[in-house]
C-alpha cells in the first residue's frame, strides 16, 4: 500500500475491480469504434493511470493527448473555476476524441472541457470516465462510458489526489477522517 496503509479507511474498489472494468470497458469501446483510430484525450494528473491501463486493454490503433485542467485545488470540493493548465499539443480536427477522466464529481470540470474541445471541430467527441458521482452532480454532462457509479464521500487513490498524495495506490479508498485534520 506505498506506506499509505495508516491513512486509508476503506477500500471502495479492490485493484481486481478496476482492472476488470477496465478490460470490460475497453472491450465495447474496440466493438464501437472499431475501423477507426481513436485520439485518448487524458486528463492531467487524475486519469494517468486509467489511461495507461485502458490504452493498453483497448485492442485499437491510439493516439494520446493530455489535458490539464484544474478545478479543485488541493480542497475536496470543487470550486467551479476550471484552469486549462496545459493544452493539447496539436489539432484534433476530423479526429475521433474519446476523453478519459478519472471522476465526474460535479461535472463542471467535463462540462467545460467537452465545450472547449467540441469547438475544435473533432468528428466525434465522447468521454469515458472510471468513476461519476451520481449525488454530486451540478452540471449534466453526456457521458457514453462509466466504469463505476459510487456514493459521494471523497475518494483516493488510481490517480486521484488528497493535496497531490495518494494517485499512486493501485486502489481507490476512502481516507480516514484526521487526515483531513492534520
Ligand atoms: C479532479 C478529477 C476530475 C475533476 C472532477 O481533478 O480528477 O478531473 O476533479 O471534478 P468535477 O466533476 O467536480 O469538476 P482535479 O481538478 O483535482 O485535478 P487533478 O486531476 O490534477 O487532481
Ligand atoms: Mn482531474
Ligand atoms: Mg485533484
Amino acid at each position: 500500500d506505498h506506506g499509505y496503509g495508516p491513512d486509508i479507511d476503506h477500500v471502495l474498489l479492490s485493484e481486481e475491480q478496476i482492472q476488470d472494468k477496465i478490460t470490460e470497458l475497453a472491450g465495447q469501446i474496440a466493438q464501437d469504434y472499431a475501423g477507426r483510430e481513436v485520439l485518448l484525450v487524458g486528463v492531467l494528473k487524475g486519469a494517468v493511470l486509467f489511461m495507461s491501463d485502458f490504452a493498453r486493454a483497448l485492442q485499437l490503433p491510439t493516439q494520446m493527448e493530455f489535458m490539464a485542467v484544474s478545478s479543485y485545488g488541493s480542497a475536496t470540493s470543487s470550486s467551479g473555476v476550471v484552469r486549462i493548465l496545459k493544452d493539447l499539443d496539436r489539432d484534433i480536427a476530423d479526429k475521433h476524441v474519446l476523453v478519459l477522466e478519472d471522476i465526474i464529481d460535479s461535472g463542471l470540470t467535463l462540462s467545460w472541457l467537452l465545450k472547449n474541445l467540441g469547438s475544435r471541430r473533432p468528428a466525434s467527441l465522447e468521454v469515458c470516465t472510471l468513476l461519476r458521482k451520481p449525488d454530486a452532480v451540478k452540471v449534466d454532462v453526456p457521458v457514453r462510458y462509466i466504469g463505476f457509479d459510487i456514493p459521494n464521500e471523497f475518494v483516493v487513490g488510481y490517480g486521484l489526489d488528497y493535496a497531490e498524495r495518494y494517485r499512486d495506490l493501485p486502489y481507490i479508498a476512502t481516507l480516514k477522517p484526521e487526515v483531513y485534520s492534520s
